[in-house]
């Protein structure tokens, strides 16, 4: 099995009875932009394109409706503002279910809720109480008989990774352990799926000059700039690559039982 990729965003399928087959791409669209066009043009624009799942960074409305009937698999967002809000209160979970997941069913083809954007570094105040708002909202997606269609994760920044080259050394910063941990547990009990924001870009620039930049930017590298994991020897043509690849051995780690990476 492999990971689907929302250009920039992976998700990591980590449930143990995992049924996504094959690899896709997919795109991320915000609505908080000023010149975005309207949203039956953005969806024409996915259809001219094959594109097959789309992430919303909110719920928006028009992108649901213009999505409905088109089959095209959405992953609604539930924003950083809203998730405090949803972890201190399970009926504004449920609430938050019923106005952007329910009420489109099944028209448009919701099947998973991200929620908050790369939480831990964003909006650390709000880590304690990320797990326990990905609950409620799980447990209102179960009251609505719909948890088997509709998984819920949160996307998380490849900076909560210490040090993420070389891959096979690479850990979670041992500063949210316990979240992560809670984290993971909730991923796995729900059959749900690691949601990764890997932009090679910014590792690019995070890295001090050490890496090509066509090793960033997906171009072939020459014989003479290949990089190696010193231990695994695995030879990473893209940073890409290399950002899945330490995020897959920083949940490896924490070693659950009966945890399965696909
Ligand atoms: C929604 O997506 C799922 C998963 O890919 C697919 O099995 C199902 O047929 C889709 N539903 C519709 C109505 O297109
Ligand atoms: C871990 O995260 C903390 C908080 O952001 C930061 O201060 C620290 O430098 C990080 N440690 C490593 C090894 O990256
Ligand atoms: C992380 O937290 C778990 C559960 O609280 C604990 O068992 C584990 O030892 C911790 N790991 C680290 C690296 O602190």
């Amino acid at each position: 099995m492999r990971p689907g990729i929302f250009l920039g965003s992976v998700l990591l399928l980590i449930g143990m009875f995992s049924s996504v087959a094959g690899a896709f791409v997919g795109i991320n669209i915000g609505t908080d932009v000023s010149s975005l066009p309207p949203a039956s043009e953005v969806v024409s624009i996915l259809k001219a394109n094959e594109i097959t799942h789309v992430r919303l960074f909110d719920a928006d409305t028009h992108m649901l409706n213009a999505l409905s009937n088109t089959g095209i698999e959405v992953t609604v967002s539930v924003t950083n503002e809203e998730v405090l809000g949803i972890g201190q209160s399970p009926s504004a979970a449920a609430s938050w279910v019923n106005k952007n997941v329910v009420a489109y069913l099944p028209s448009a083809n919701i099947t998973a809720i991200a929620v908050g954007s790369e939480v831990l570094t964003s909006i650390p105040h709000v880590a304690p109480i990320l797990v326990p708002a990905m609950n409620y909202l799980h447990k209102a997606l179960v009251a609505a008989n719909l948890n088997y269609q509709v998984k819920v994760s949160t996307p998380q920044s490849m900076d909560i990774v210490s040090r993420p080259f070389p891959p096979s050394t690479a850990s979670f910063n041992s500063t949210w352990n316990s979240t992560i941990f809670q984290l993971l547990q909730f991923l796995r009990n729900t059959n749900s799926y690691y949601m990764l924001n890997a932009y090679p870009y910014y590792g690019y620039i995070n890295s001090g000059g050490i890496f090509p930049i066509d090793y960033a930017l997906f171009q072939p590298l020459s014989a003479v700039k290949q990089i190696v994991d010193p231990n695994t020897l695995f030879h990473y043509n893209s940073m890409f690559d290399a950002m899945v690849d330490a995020t897959y051995n920083s949940i490896s780690a924490y070693n659950f039982p009966g945890f399965q990476l696909s």
